[in-house]
């Protein structure tokens, strides 16, 4: 068990440098992060900054160079039943129905285990009650080419909750999605994170999206990704929340403030300043010619 005090995943001194051609590749910096249980998480910054190298790496499909992860107090070192990875391509077997791909990771490892007939009929409880979680049940039967984003990612979410693991990783899981189907999905996740009670890191480039759904908030800056800052969110609970919370005063200043360091981190900023001064150089040397 984890004591109330122990972080769920705690990032201790990391770095991690790619080697490619000979030539080497400074990606993360010195990342010092601890998740605590049940808590939500979300990863933002600039692209390239590392944040699915950050998340690759606590899920065990990447290796570090310096410092350690650990696991409710357990040191990591590749991936785990315990963690399961959510992408933005939803990554689901073309050839298998809803209902299969949903059980088809469950199954294999049944196997490996030497599962009862006690596991298969809890397995088969487990699949049908994610289908009613996800609101899929009517297409259980169905190809994933037969589906719509959106749903391709419910089923995708489905399997992952599948193992009941205690972490989610999820790397821009709605990015491929549009604006009405991320909605859905955001108030979606949050049933999910209350349901099931795990702990979820979550990377998006979409601030908005992670003020909604996140506790804290953690800022990457680049060259090498390191943290920036972090934010914790104050919003009501999970389930309390509904869209109009986005138009809220609290909610966009707590959005601006996190805008705004990743401006700082990109130097976004300093080229918004430039442009402001040029524009203004422009403006005076017209009127000053137009006086003369
Ligand atoms: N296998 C690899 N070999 C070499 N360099 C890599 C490798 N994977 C990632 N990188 C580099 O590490 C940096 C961080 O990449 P990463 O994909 O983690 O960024 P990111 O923050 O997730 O970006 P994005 O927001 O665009 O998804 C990038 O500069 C990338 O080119
Ligand atoms: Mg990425």
């Amino acid at each position: 068990m984890n004591p109330a005090s122990e972080p769920k995943i705690a990032v201790r001194g990391l770095g991690k440098h790619f080697y490619t051609k000979g030539r080497e590749f400074h990606a993360l910096d010195n990342i010092d992060l601890e998740v605590r249980p049940n808590e939500f998480l979300a990863l933002v910054g600039a692209s390239g900054c590392g944040k699915s190298t950050l998340l690759r790496i606590i899920g065990g499909l990447e290796t570090l160079t310096e410092g350690e992860i650990l696991v409710d107090g357990r040191a990591v070192h590749g991936p785990g039943r315990d963690r399961v990875m959510v992408f933005q391509d939803y990554s689901l077997y073309p050839w298998l129905t809803v209902i299969e791909n949903i059980r088809f990771c469950r199954q294999l490892d049944a196997h490996a285990r030497g599962a009862t007939t006690a596991d298969a009929a809890s397995a088969v409880d487990r699949s049908y009650a994610l289908l009613a979680l996800m609101g899929l049940e009517k297409v259980k039967d169905s190809y994933p080419n037969a589906l719509s984003g959106g749903m391709r990612q419910r089923v995708a979410i489905a399997r992952a909750l599948m193992s009941r693991p205690e972490v989610l990783l999820m790397d821009e899981p709605f990015g491929a999605l549009d604006a009405q189907t991320r909605e859905v999905m955001h108030d979606l996740i949050l049933h999910v994170f209350e349901l099931e009670k795990t702990t979820i890191v979550f990377v998006t480039h979409d601030v908005d999206e992670a003020v909604y759904l996140a506790d804290r908030v953690v800022v990457l800056a680049p060259n090498p990704g390191h943290v920036d800052s972090i934010h914790d969110i104050d919003l009501p609970p999970p389930l309390e929340r509904d869209q109009d919370l986005k138009l809220a005063p609290d909610f966009l200043a707590q959005k601006k403030t996190i805008l705004d360091r990743i401006r700082q981190t990109t130097g976004v900023q300093r080229d918004l300043e430039m442009l402001e001064r040029m524009t203004r150089h422009l403006r005076d040397t017209a009127s000053t010619n137009q006086g003369d």
